[in-house]
């Protein structure tokens, strides 16, 4: 996928791909994020203004805009129709233009020569091209199964700007991680104990950098199910907990290779001070570590993604700068050059660059209650379906040729092609009455939707394209295939059709 000119506006130079050695005691790749940071500061692909730190209401309404011309252009280019009743949309200058704001940030904050790592949390949108894309930006991954792991390696980002972190690895994840130059964060102290094995004990000298993640305990946001820093969450070492602290001290002191910490508070609906707090936590500790070890032993602190999406509108709130100021403000010391940083964003760098597009396939009345039937349900929107309270999703209407529908809004539900009832992306929304053959566009779905498909009544992942805008195209607006739809055949092969008689032989 080649870029237009106003997509690569504000993108730095250097990248996974530009050859640049990693290496030493920071964080591999943070020396190509360095060298990333140029002139662009300044700027956004849209030419929105990261640097004032306020909402950017002409990027979102230019990224409402670019939105308006993919959706008419997909119905123009034959991307969505009967026979293709659902389809997701990315926004490429929108996800340029984030990750060149959070690199942006970060530079800003960070004394001159420290090395950061932006390691995309690839659980967010598990789509190679767009692990691709985000390489191109100057990113890395955080991968959290071989899975994912093996997504990263596909999309050709090196080993040295890769982060594992998992609650659950096996002894075989951990082998190939290390081998490969992969930084491991120890969940536990059974994990460390698993890692001690694996480089051959205290003395050794692993082949990739070895970090520790702490639970600071600081508590919990909105949503219980994405907090991970409460008093019993089942991530990293629980730093309060009794004996725990002396544990992690001597756990470093034991072992000179062991040089990173690393925490994550939470996701959506953890404030950023709280945010701040554990990530503070995690440097205070740090500290201490290397008061007793009389030395710079850890290196680098790893402070996790978690940044909450404005799923209200198009202004992307807060933004990284702001939790970047929030993190200078709350911990200096952690941007004084003595540690590398590994960030490891996901939602908040894509979240609000993707479109669901689905056809209304009827509509009907229950109850005096209008119902629009489509093709996107839970198999797409699971959170949102089963915690509306907690997910909920902008929806808006567009007439069968891709136009916004108007006319007098009217209280209607959303529902998806499951069977079961609850199956409804939005209840009693007020919209222009839907019909058949309109689209539902649900909106801000850019992560955490294409990739965490729920296989419910064996419905099919739609396909993916990126957008970008491109005048010499039909409609002003070029897609690139990101993923193919599931077909029938592959749905059949992945629910056992070769094991047909396995059963009854
Ligand atoms: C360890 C870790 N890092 C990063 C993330 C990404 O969080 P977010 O998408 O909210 O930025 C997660 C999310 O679950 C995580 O568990």
């Amino acid at each position: 996928m080649s870029a237009t000119d106003d997509e690569r506006h504000g993108r730095a130079p250097g990248g996974p791909g530009d050859g640049t050695p990693g290496g030493g005691r920071v964080p591999e790749g943070g020396d190509t994020a360095r060298a990333g940071r140029t002139a662009e500061k300044k700027g956004t692909p849209d030419g929105g203004t990261p640097d004032d730190g306020a909402p950017d209401g002409g990027a979102a309404a230019l990224a409402a805009a670019r939105r308006e011309r993919a959706v008419r252009a997909a119905v123009e280019q034959g991307l969505i129709g009967p026979a293709d009743p659902v389809v997701g949309l990315l926004d490429v200058a929108g996800i340029r233009a984030s990750a060149a704001g959070l690199r942006a940030a970060f530079e800003e904050v960070t004394a001159p020569g420290t090395p950061v790592l932006n390691a995309f949390a690839v659980k967010a949108a598990s789509l190679v091209p767009v692990l691709r894309l985000l390489a191109d930006e100057g990113l890395g991954c955080e991968v959290a199964s071989p899975g994912e792991l093996a997504l990263a390696r596909a999309a050709g980002v090196p080993a040295s700007h890769t982060v594992l972190d998992s609650p659950a690895k096996s002894v075989e994840e951990l082998r190939e991680a290390l081998s490969l130059g992969i930084a491991v964060n120890a969940d536990n102290p059974q994990e460390l104990a698993r890692v001690d094995t694996l480089v051959g004990g205290p003395g050794a000298t692993p082949s990739a950098p070895v970090g520790l993640r702490i639970n600071p305990q600081v508590g919990g946001g909105t949503i219980e199910a994405l907090s991970t820093a409460t008093a019993t969450s089942k991530f990293g070492v629980a730093l309060r907990d009794e004996g725990a602290r002396d544990w992690v001290v001597r756990a470093f002191l034991d072992r000179p290779w062991l040089t990173r910490l690393h925490t994550h508070t939470g996701s959506q609906g953890v404030p950023l001070d709280l945010m701040a707090a554990g990530v503070r936590a995690a440097y205070e500790l740090a500290e201490e570590i290397n008061t007793a070890a009389g030395r710079q032993q850890i290196d680098t602190l790893d402070i996790g993604g978690g940044l909450p999406v404005n799923f209200a509108s198009d202004e992307e709130s807060p933004t990284h700068r702001e939790y970047a100021l929030a993190l200078r403000d709350a911990v200096p010391g952690l941007f004084d050059g003595r540690y590398g940083l590994v960030t490891e964003f996901g939602r908040s760098l894509l979240a609000k660059h993707g479109t669901v597009l689905a056809r209304v396939e009827y509509a009907k009345t229950a109850g005096d209650r209008p119902i629009a039937v489509t093709h996107a349900g839970a198999q797409l929107a699971t959170r949102t379906v089963f915690a509306p309270g907690s997910w909920p999703i902008r929806v808006t209407a567009f007439d069968p040729k891709g136009r916004p529908k108007s006319g007098p809004c009217v209280d209607q539900d959303v529902a998806g092609p499951c069977c079961f009832a609850g199956d409804l992306v939005a209840q009693k929304r007020p919209l222009p009455l839907f019909e058949a053959g309109d689209l539902a566009a649900l909106l801000d779905t850019g992560a955490y939707y294409f990739s965490n498909h729920f296989a419910y009544n064996s419905l099919p992942r739609p396909a993916v394209h990126g957008f970008s805008t491109d005048p010499g195209a039909p409609g002003g607006v070029r897609f690139a295939l990101v993923r193919p739809a599931q077909s029938v055949e592959e749905i059949v092969a992945e629910s056992g059709g070769a094991q047909r008689d396995a059963l009854t032989r």
